[in-house]
């Protein structure tokens, strides 16, 4: 990672504290660049802001609790999310999982009423499919599974050799499509296959993306058919 593209994760994460408001219910993503968001909210916490963060993971909640963050796992709704994304698309379809949150980062995307996504410019792609494919699957017989994940992509790996386990106990496989024409699609195919607990292909959430660049970060409101700017 370069000191530009690190420089950029902070400016997004940092500018995203602005959607926050005193009294939200708020999903709190994993990653770095949700990291920069965390620390620029503790301030405001300490502050006096009054929010309730989800954490989508065990490392951002142990994150959030250290910052002095309060955290659930159980609200009744969800305002507002803030996440990071391994690549996101002019439409807003993203590739995640690069942590191996997915799991826990779809139930709470899927709940929430707005969804931001932070992160450096280099994520921001015409096609998905660069960034391999995180595929959340259970050990329990995985040989098979990944054997039949394997007719779908020509290129899978077991995510640390099988050493790297998810919060919910499950593996992951990396699956490298280069180039995904159909995200949608691939997402079907890919989770039809039993055994597989998640894909961290992310469809229909309408982000609004806060993109660093270079020194200053854009808010785009992405979606089917839609992307807007904002400065
Ligand atoms: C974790 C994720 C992250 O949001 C994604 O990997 C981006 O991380 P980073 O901000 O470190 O680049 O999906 O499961």
């Amino acid at each position: 990672m370069t000191n530009l593209l690190e420089n950029e994760k902070r400016i997004a994460g940092i500018k995203a504290v602005n959607f926050v408001k005193s009294g939200m219910v708020l999903g709190l993503g994993t990653g770095s660049t949700v990291r920069y968001f965390l620390e620029a909210l503790a301030e405001k916490v300490n502050g006096g802001m009054d929010i309730i963060g989800v954490p989508t993971s065990k490392k951002t909640e142990q994150l959030a609790i250290s910052l002095g963050i309060k955290t659930s796992n159980s609200t009744d709704h969800v305002d507002l999310t803030i996440d990071g994304a391994d690549e996101i698309d002019h439409s807003g379809r993203m590739i995640k999982g690069g942590g191996g949150a997915l799991f826990k980062e779809r139930i709470v995307a899927s709940h929430s009423n707005e969804i931001v996504i932070v992160c450096d410019h280099s994520k921001y792609v015409e096609t998905l499919g660069k960034f391999p494919v995180p595929v959340e699957i259970s050990p329990f017989m995985e040989l098979l599974t990944i054997k039949m994940i394997g007719k779908l992509c020509p290129n899978v790996t077991l995510r640390n050799n099988g050493e790297f386990l998810t919060d919910q106990g499950n593996h992951i496989v990396d699956c490298n499509f280069d180039n995904i024409e159909n995200p949608e699609e691939t997402y079907q195919i890919l989770r039809s296959v039993p055994g597989v607990v998640d894909v961290g292909i992310f469809l229909h959430m309408k982000p609004t993306l806060i993109l660093g660049e270079k020194g200053y970060a854009r808010e785009i409101k992405l979606g089917e058919n839609v992307t807007s700017e904002r400065t």
